[in-house]
């Protein structure tokens, strides 16, 4: 079982967006897989169309972390409703996220507090690849999600304030896998968002290939006008019709490739 943190210090750029992709990716390639959404906005339990309150929040679980089984109360995603055979389908589940969950996400934050989500899925089987979509800080959720990680997938857009943040990133990555977390890997950076047309994103992406070197991945995902309406469908992008998004399905499955062993692809 894979345990990969999506993470990003900014907002808007993405998480989500990536930690639907793949999601769809795993689906279609027949990857079995478990969406954690810590965000407290709750944007991927929304994308992956299952309704908040469906299951017990992410937050409630933390809170009870040691008694609490979280198979239990995992929702099975509404995307697979929209698939022509659900039933020959991977499994899809989610960790409904809420509000709640935002009593955890402290600077202060304590060590023990820190494992909760580790000792939650210490009980889970039956998974490949477990998401964690986090939200837009370096504060207690993120660190929560990455104590219980194998590798965080960092997003980037290819903006100078976004370049910036991801270094901050790396370097807090480095120290508290050192600190707290030996387990812990980067994934690398995805880039997100980039427009061919841009003269500032071409050279951002060049500054980015310098900095990052092996851990940007490739391909750079793009600016797509259809991304939004998507994701307000709450729809999978692999089911999505249309050549434009068909790229960038492709593009997802391209990552997911990079991300999880290769004898989990069953597609
Ligand atoms: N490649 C893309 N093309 C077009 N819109 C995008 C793309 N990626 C993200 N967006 C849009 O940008 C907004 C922020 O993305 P989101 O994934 O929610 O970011 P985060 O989770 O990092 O806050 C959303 O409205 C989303 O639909
Ligand atoms: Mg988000």
């Amino acid at each position: 079982m894979q345990i990969l943190s999506v993470s990003s210090l900014k907002g808007g750029v993405g998480k989500t967006s990536v930690t639907m992709g793949l999601a769809s990716s795993a689906l279609n390639s027949g990857v079995s897989t478990l969406v954690i959404d810590l965000d407290p906005h709750a944007d991927a339990t929304t994308g992956l169309s299952v309704s908040r309150g469906a299951g017990r929040e992410a937050g409630q679980l933390l809170k009870e972390a040691r008694k609490a089984s979280l198979s239990d109360h995992v929702v099975r995603s509404g995307w697979l409703d929209l698939l022509e055979d659900p039933g020959s389908a991977a499994r899809l589940d989610v960790v409904v996220g809420s509000a709640l969950s935002a009593t955890f996400d402290r600077p202060d934050i304590r060590p023990r507090d820190m494992k909760r989500l580790k000792t939650l899925l210490q009980g889970v089987s039956g998974y490949e690849l477990v998401l964690v979509d986090c939200p837009p800080s370096l504060s207690g959720l993120t660190r929560i999600a990455w104590a219980a990680s194998h590798q965080v997938l960092l997003v980037a857009e290819p903006s100078l304030f976004s370049v910036a943040g991801t270094e901050r990133t790396m370097r807090a990555i480095k120290m508290f896998s050192n600190e707290f977390a030996p387990q812990l890997t980067q994934a690398g950076v995805v880039v997100n968002r980039a427009r061919a047309d841009s003269a500032e994103h071409e050279y951002r992406l060049l500054e980015m290939e310098r900095l990052y070197q092996d851990k940007l991945m490739l391909p750079v995902l793009e600016e797509n006008p259809h991304w939004q309406q998507i994701q307000g469908a709450a729809y999978p992008v692999h089911q999505w019709p249309g050549d434009q998004v068909r790229d960038m399905a492709k593009s997802f499955d391209e990552l997911l490739k990079q991300l999880v062993p290769a004898k989990t692809l069953k597609k």
